[in-house]
């Protein structure tokens, strides 16, 4: 029996161990009939984990890199509730950007979310809605939230989405828009979160490629102490938006009465759900249906609608969840991410609510009402897991540390960075000050693209060196690979190359909406059969990972990820304006912050006023924090004789690290260069005085 396989390699650290613990499961997986067999031998659920996490990780990674099958299918048949088993772990080529992960089998992520654990805790707080006014939190249970998601679906239906539409949301951090994610995932309905933060134009580009029949909303939302209007966004979105049919609204506030429901497409969204029935059943979906869109931002073009799907992203964001964070059985998970993003998706949502956490949801910002705000979170929820991005540690950091010593954080165990390198001082201070030096410290590093984390300090061996500021090794499944500039593997160690992952893991986007030859184009064919990161990265003596940063026009502000591309398309759109280049420009506390060159045509205003209306203007195209800091009007741009612009020479300008400028013969004409610094310098000096 699997079981007494189980409990007999207790005392076992070796790869031969791993494999005998598995190996009831070896032959089966290939035919029809063999994920029954493995189902019905396996031991009960959970049991994989806490027997495999005593096994070393080292082992534990070969294993799912040597035979991922194995790996995978054994995870995914004990992890997961399937409603029929899959017959097949994985059918995947990636020179073809073809992803197929458990095909055959029949699975709802909802009820992985949700009634497994109304079974057997259903009382336990799976959301803690940290309000923005604190100490005003609200917990749902896990019966509760099932109730609330089900009622929504049934709201979802009576308003006639079906199994594959879209549904966009629209909302802040809250449990209604965690209902709204998995009353989506009940029914087979498509969402895709928009963060709350992005314009009307923005919001409209999105729904519109989305073609989503519904919007989800509310009247208000409330982010340290100042209201911001999301109902009148939508109303501005919805208007070039024919797809939609109807704009659920609930009621954040009280004060929302402007924006109540009240236009053609309205539904106010707590009457409708109190007359909906409390009980939905669970559409049984195919592993690779899709779960969500979530856009992003690439280095050219729109941002593209990025594809994930079911049940492998449900696998691989509960194992990181677990093994990255070490989550135990009743910890409070802290990600104080926006659900608007991957991270809020992957570390807010499914991950954790797939292992019956109870997870934080985070609606202010780090400094309200004032810079104690995360720590006096932390003593009055108990935080186990405090995980966010470096911006904030940044910001705080330059407060008094009697901010941070003042509560009691002996609840943290783990503590993660994500969405941008985090500098040695941040780390210092998040380890040292923060943990008191006795938390692990999880840098980890991942993407829209590839669903959860990759490459983390864990999982590790006790003892496993510690190295601020790197994000070490690659998750299970994960087989990192740098790549020369002609294209060729590098081996060995102190290298640094293009960041390449070599094999398909379940977590990984699937596509992007209605444009899989982009998605090819993008990710598979710069080396293929890899998928490529975008991201360059270093790989150290001792074998170890460490990002050095975008290859491509990707930035990173305040951790949000933002195309040059985009804020370029936004300035051009400016009469004044026939061209401009944007580059990332470092920021002590943004990490980056856009700097545009722009040329002006001197007949059309005034540059003050022309540069009012450019700031204006990507505000309202993007959002506020996609508007450069600096604005630099320049006669010309420096080209290529075929005309692209060389935005690593406007890189330097703008950092002033113009030594070394590095090949300029294919410049159509190099006098530009020494105009643009001599430009630069007049506005140095400006700066400097004003
Ligand atoms: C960057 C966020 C350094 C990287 C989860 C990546 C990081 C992009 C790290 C993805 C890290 C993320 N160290 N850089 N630990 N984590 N990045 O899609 O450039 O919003 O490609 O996903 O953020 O941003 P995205």
């Amino acid at each position: 029996m699997a079981a007494a396989g189980v409990s007999s390699t207790r005392t076992l650290r070796t790869l031969r161990t791993v494999r005998i613990l598995l190996s009831p499961l070896r032959a089966p997986i290939p035919n029809r009939t063999g994920p029954l067999r493995l189902l019905s031998s396996l031991p009960p659920p959970g049991t994989w984990t806490s027997e495999l996490s005593r096994l070393p990780h080292r082992d534990l990674h070969r294993l799912s890199v040597t035979d991922p099958d194995q790996f995978w299918g054994a995870a995914a048949a004990d992890r997961l509730r399937w409603m029929k088993p899959f017959e097949r772990v994985q059918d995947c080529d990636l020179n073809r950007g073809k992803i197929n992960w458990f095909p055959g089998g029949r699975i709802n992520v909802s009820v992985n979310c949700l009634d497994v654990h109304v079974e057997t805790h259903p009382d336990r707080a799976a959301l803690i809605w940290e309000r923005d006014e604190p100490g005003t939190e609200v917990r749902v249970t896990y019966r509760e939230l099932l109730e609330m998601t089900c009622r929504l679906a049934n709201t979802l239906k009576a308003h006639g989405v079906q199994k594959g539409d879209r549904v966009a949301v629209y909302l802040p951090t809250s449990p209604l828009a965690v209902a709204a994610m998995l009353a989506c995932a009940r029914i087979g309905a498509v969402h895709t979160v928009v963060f709350a933060g992005f314009s009307a134009e923005a919001l409209a580009g999105r729904i519109q490629d989305a073609e989503c029949k519904v919007v989800l909303t509310c009247d208000e939302t409330v982010r340290g102490g100042r209201s911001v209007p999301l109902k009148a966004t939508v109303d501005a979105a919805v208007r070039s938006c024919p797809s939609v049919r109807h704009v659920l609204v609930s009621r954040r506030t009280d004060g929302g009465a402007t924006a109540a429901a009240v236009g053609p497409l309205d539904v106010p969204l707590e009457e409708a759900m109190k007359a909906a029935a409390p009980v939905c059943p669970a559409e049984a979906l195919d592993s690779e249906d899709p779960l969500f869109l979530l856009y992003t931002s690439g280095s050219t073009g729109r941002p593209k609608g990025l594809v994930h799907s079911q049940a492998g992203y449900l696998l691989y964001t509960s194992l990181t969840h677990q093994y990255v964070f070490d989550h135990r059985d009743g910890d409070v998970f802290g990600c104080v991410a926006d659900i608007g993003w991957i991270t809020g998706h992957s570390y807010v949502v499914y991950g954790p609510l797939c292992n019956g956490a109870t997870t934080v949801l985070f609606e202010s910002t780090p400094v309200y009402p004032n810079p104690g705000r995360y720590w006096e979170m932390v003593q009055r929820l108990r935080v186990s897991q405090f995980y966010g991005a470096p911006t904030a540690l940044r910001l705080l950091l330059s407060y008094d540390d009697s901010w941070v010593k003042k509560y009691d954080r002996s609840s943290l165990r783990t503590l993660g960075s994500v969405g941008e390198p985090i500098n040695h001082e941040a780390w210092h201070w998040f380890h040292d000050v923060v943990g008191e030096g006795r938390c692990p410290l999880v840098d980890t590093w991942w993407q829209t693209e590839t669903g959860g984390i990759c490459i983390a300090p864990r999982p590790a061996e006790e003892g496993a060196p510690v190295v601020p500021a790197m994000a070490m090794r690659p998750f299970f499944g994960i087989e990192p690979v740098l790549m020369g500039e002609q294209g060729q593997p590098l081996s060995g160690q102190s290298v640094d190359g293009a960041l390449c992952l070599a094999r398909p893991w379940p977590g990984m986007a699937r596509s992007i909406f209605r444009d899989h030859q982009r998605f090819i184009e993008t990710y598979f064919t710069p080396y293929p059969g890899c998928y490529f990161t975008g991201d360059g990265a270093w790989r150290s003596e001792d074998g170890f990972y460490q990002i050095t940063g975008r290859m491509d026009d990707v930035i990173n502000v305040s951790g949000h990820r933002l195309g040059t591309a985009e804020v370029e398309d936004a300035l051009d759109e400016h009469p004044a304006v026939p061209e401009s280049a944007v580059v990332g420009f470092p920021h002590p506390i943004k990490g980056e912050v856009p700097f545009a060159f722009v040329v002006l045509k001197d007949d059309l205003g005034s540059p003050p006023a022309v540069l009012r209306q450019l700031r204006e203007l990507v505000a309202t195209k993007i959002a506020k924090y996609a508007v450069p800091e600096h604005f630099l009007v320049v006669e010309r741009l420096p080209k290529t004789r075929s005309g692209k612009i060389m935005r690593r020479v406007l890189r330097k300008v703008a950092t002033e690290a113009t030594g070394d400028l590095g090949d300029l013969s294919t410049l159509d004409d190099p006098s530009v260069v020494q105009e643009i610094i001599q430009a630069h310098r007049r506005y140095r000096e400006q700066h400097r005085k004003s």
